[in-house]
């Protein structure tokens, strides 16, 4: 039987560490380290404006270190530079707008999804290990006339974005929308969205739109440390977004990213964590 000495020499959770750490700092126990310890810890609890101060304080000091030199520039609203080599671990570039589709729009789009529960399907994507399950929500293909709206304002929009995620400019060949609905439990498990049947993907976005006040919690999305030959990513570095109602973030298709699970009402479409998410190739 365990006894609570035992109990207590549980590791605590990376979240918990981090929040640790953060009351340390503040408390001026522990000096601020001067490299990235602090930086990550915010960008992995989802404080975006305090991972962009404290980016900005390090390329100051260390302008020339690729890597700083790369998250100053995503944090800070910088042109992302040459990417770093394919063998390393690289964070991923990500660009957030808030209010994007404005009030009337999100709320058009939030009145759709609700009363065409109907045409709502699970989804039935499996990992690799078939045992265990990739993904749960519901998704639908029939995107109306919010889906018009998003190709035009996201085609505006592409120069800008190629620009921001540091990668050329190019013809779209296609955008892919859904609307997907996260109830109570839902999940995406870590993945790329230009797997081996999705080729031509080169960049995602996903924009949240849900009742008022925000009837869920969880489903936060994480952009992993990716690197590409051979693929992998970092369990423990990742840019947490939270999702904030009518805004939208954008990301290159193949870095790895997950949706933590959502808790809300069980039993209540309407309190789903909604998105319309898309792909453009
Ligand atoms: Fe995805």
């Amino acid at each position: 039987m365990p006894t609570e000495a035992m109990v207590n020499r549980t590791p605590p959770s990376p979240d918990a560490r981090d929040q640790r750490l953060l009351e340390l700092i503040g408390a001026g126990k522990i000096a601020a380290p001067d490299n990235e310890v602090l930086a990550d810890i915010h960008r992995r609890r989802g404080d975006l404006a305090a991972a962009a101060a404290e980016y900005r304080r390090l390329h100051a000091k260390k302008a020339g270190a690729p890597r700083i030199d790369l998250l100053n520039a995503i944090f800070n609203g910088g042109n992302a530079p040459a990417r770093l080599p394919q063998s390393d671990f690289a964070p991923a570039p990500f660009v957030q707008f808030d209010g994007f589709f404005g009030h009337a729009l999100n709320q058009h789009l939030l009145d759709y999804a609700i009363s065409r529960q109907d045409i709502f399907r699970p989804t039935e994507l499996q990992a690799a290990d078939q045992y265990e399950k990739q993904r749960s929500t519901l998704v639908t293909y029939e995107v109306g006339s919010p889906g018009e709206a998003m190709r035009a304002a996201v085609s505006e929009r592409l120069p800008l974005l190629c620009e921001r995620l540091g990668m050329p400019v190019f013809d779209i060949d296609f955008i892919q929308l859904k609307i997907a609905a996260y109830a109570a439990g839902d999940f995406f498990k870590a993945h790329q969205d230009n797997g081996l049947s999705h080729t031509g993907r080169r960049i995602s976005f996903v924009y949240y739109f849900h009742r008022e006040p925000k009837p869920y919690r969880g489903g936060d999305l994480l952009l992993y440390d990716s690197r590409f030959d051979p693929r992998a990513y970092v369990r423990t570095l990742f840019t947490r977004i939270v999702p904030h109602n009518d805004s939208i973030v954008f990301f290159p298709s193949e870095y790895f990213h997950e949706v933590l699970p959502v808790q809300t009402a069980p039993q209540d479409f309407s309190a789903s964590r909604f998105t319309m998410a898309g792909h453009i190739g």
